[in-house]
């Protein structure tokens, strides 16, 4: 057992399985206690199951640590303030919590349904509300804490899973309005945007070059729960393996003044060489992906001809180079 959370209280959701679980254990390990708080669904966020959470509480129990588990669903405001209840009432306190809960329901934007857009959203977006809301209202009183949402690199876009791309970008938006208003509370909010082998990644259509374990994430957001963190907030971190790397601040770059109110037409004339465009980097990846995949097919596909004498090339426009990027 190591001391870096030593006395701290964690809340974890989604910790029953994945990158939630590694984060839980992680913390326990470092002297934290922990609520396991899980629904635990199927990927799709259905079937729920109370045995999820209660395994990781117990598994951390048994490694020596202390841990109570929690099977409330984050979309709730009850479930939300259940959570961090739980914490108040096992160990007498909260010092950080950690949203890490989440499904997938992927679909082109022009198919999606209201089913597949709304349980998403409320998943992980007012999934990390509820929880923030009554976390940070128990933690302004106590003198400051910690709170750690998940994002995803796809927050910057995404072909099949708009509506995740859409609840990542909202996960980030919460996380710098938390760090803005809560920063004078001794309240810290930043985001993890992993890279992890787990079920939720299990379809990638390609190799992903920085795939990690979830036990890879649990130290980044151990260190984003302790002490040593009190000056970092507003931050987005990807974690992936061994690297970690933090995301920019976005702001305005360019701008053009009108010497009387803009026209379309005159803004047709000026804009391009004043203001321009900024490259989206996820359409110059999905390029390079769609690419590598078709040079890998056509590759196998040769390969297969010149073993077997059939004729190579039908597959290779077969496969699924939508660069659906997952998750
Ligand atoms: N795995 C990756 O590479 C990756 C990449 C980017 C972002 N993420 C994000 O990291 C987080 C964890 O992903 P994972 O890969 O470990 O997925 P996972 O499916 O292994 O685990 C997610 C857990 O969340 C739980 N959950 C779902 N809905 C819930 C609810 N309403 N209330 C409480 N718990 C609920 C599930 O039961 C499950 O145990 C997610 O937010 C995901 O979007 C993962």
């Amino acid at each position: 057992m190591a001391d870096f959370l030593a006395g701290k209280v964690i809340a974890v959701t989604g910790a029953g399985r994945g990158i939630g679980r590694a984060v839980a254990i992680g913390c326990a390990a470092e002297g934290a206690s922990v609520v396991v708080n899980d629904y635990g669904v199927a990927i799709d966020g259905r079937e729920p199951s109370s045995a999820v959470a209660e395994a990781v509480a117990e598994e951390i129990r048994d490694a020596g640590g202390q841990a109570v588990p929690c099977a409330d669903s984050v979309t709730t405001m009850a479930g939300g303030t259940r959570i961090v209840q739980t914490a108040v009432d096992a160990y007498g306190r909260l010092d950080g919590v950690v949203c890490v809960a989440g499904i997938l329901r992927e679909r082109m934007l022009f198919n999606m349904a209201e089913d597949e857009w709304d349980p998403v959203i409320e998943t992980h977006l007012k999934g990390t509300f509820t929880v923030f809301r009554a976390a940070s209202a128990l933690m302004r009183k106590s003198g400051g804490g910690a709170l750690v949402g998940f994002t995803s690199g796809n927050h910057a876009g995404s072909v099949s899973q708009a509506n995740y791309s859409a609840a990542k970008g909202g996960v980030v938006s919460l996380v710098r309005s938390a760090a803005l208003g809560l920063g004078k509370y001794g309240i810290t909010a930043n985001a993890v945007a992993p890279v992890a082998r787990t079920r939720m990644s299990a379809n990638v259509p390609f190799d992903m070059a920085e795939m990690g374990e979830p036990e890879d994430v649990a130290p980044l957001v151990a260190y984003l729960l302790s002490d040593a963190a009190r000056d970092v907030t507003g931050q987005i971190y990807t974690v992936a393996g061994r690297r970690i790397a933090v995301w920019n601040q976005p702001q305005e770059i360019r701008s053009m003044y009108g010497e009387e109110p803009w026209t379309a037409e005159a803004i047709a004339k000026r804009l391009p060489e004043a203001v321009g465009v900024e490259t989206m980097p996820m359409i110059a990846k999905l390029a390079a992906y769609a690419k590598a995949t078709e040079e890998r097919k056509a590759a196998e596909g040769a390969e297969r001809a010149g073993e077997s004498g059939a004729t190579a090339g039908t597959e290779a426009q077969s496969g699924r180079a939508d660069g659906a990027v997952t998750p």
